[in-house]
């Protein structure tokens, strides 16, 4: 089984634990690497469509790992029962998708003590959502594959300790990529850098909003630009 650097990276940020789930499974491999490498005692595939359960099935049966694998066909968190799991992995789905996945089942949630989310896309929504509903952010990583960059996020919900957190940067950059200077920080804050521009290139200034709305990534791409050069990552 040949898993992408972008898979890689949930295996090793998923902590040692019982069990394990992996809503929108797919191909299965994160919880088949992670039962190969023992890291969890059981893993729970789900998934809303036939299809990639099946896929996933027939790659744990390949691996000799099925034995210790559930397959349930359901979305989201609906598969899961209240204390089922220790944590769990949701990977490859937008970001605003999986927003709503967590809000429509907030009693499963909040019994987890993680959540490993990578959004395929709109990762700056989903960290918003997650700062200001009292996620505590456990850890963030990002890893580039392909030239494509790939942010990932370790949650637990959190109400009683957690204040929600404001991010200055509009939630383009995690607080604790900065904090520890992740090695791949300045490509990432150019890669950004370069996304606004592209928008800013294509905006038609004709209106007022038109107008409000370029000054506002202009703006944006200043701060990126500043905690970019400040930086010695
Ligand atoms: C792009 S694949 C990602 C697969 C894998 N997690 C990864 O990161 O490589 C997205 C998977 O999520 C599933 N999916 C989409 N919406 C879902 C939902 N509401 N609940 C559960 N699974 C869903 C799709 O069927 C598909 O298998």
């Amino acid at each position: 089984m040949d898993i992408s650097s972008r898979l890689i990276k949930i295996v090793e940020m998923v902590p040692m634990s019982d069990t394990v789930a992996d809503i929108g499974t797919d191909h299965g491999y994160v919880l088949i690497e992670l039962l190969k490498r023992k890291k969890i005692k059981r893993g729970i595939a789900s998934d809303n469509k036939e299809m990639p359960l099946e896929k996933a099935r027939k790659n744990a049966v390949a691996e000799n790992v099925e034995n210790s694998m559930d397959f349930r066909l359901g979305s989201g968190f609906k598969t899961l029962k209240e204390g089922e799991v220790n944590g769990a992995v949701i990977a490859g789905m937008g970001g605003i998708l999986i927003r709503e996945l967590l809000e429509n089942d907030m009693d499963v949630i909040k019994h987890l003590d993680f959540i490993l989310l990578q959004p395929a896309q709109n990762p700056e929504i989903l960290r918003k959502y997650l700062y200001q509903h009292h996620y505590r952010i456990l850890e963030e990583e990002l890893v580039r594959e392909d030239r494509r960059f790939y942010e990932y996020l370790m949650v637990k919900y959190d109400p009683v300790e957690s204040e929600p957190l404001v991010n200055h940067l509009d939630y383009v950059v995690g607080d604790l990529l900065l904090k520890k200077q992740h090695p791949l920080l300045k490509d990432y804050l150019t890669s950004k850098i370069k996304e606004l521009e592209e928008i800013k290139e294509k905006i038609n200034l004709t209106s007022v909003n038109a107008k409000r709305k370029s000054d506002d990534i202009i703006l944006k791409i200043k701060e990126l630009r500043s905690v970019r050069d400040g930086s010695d990552g």
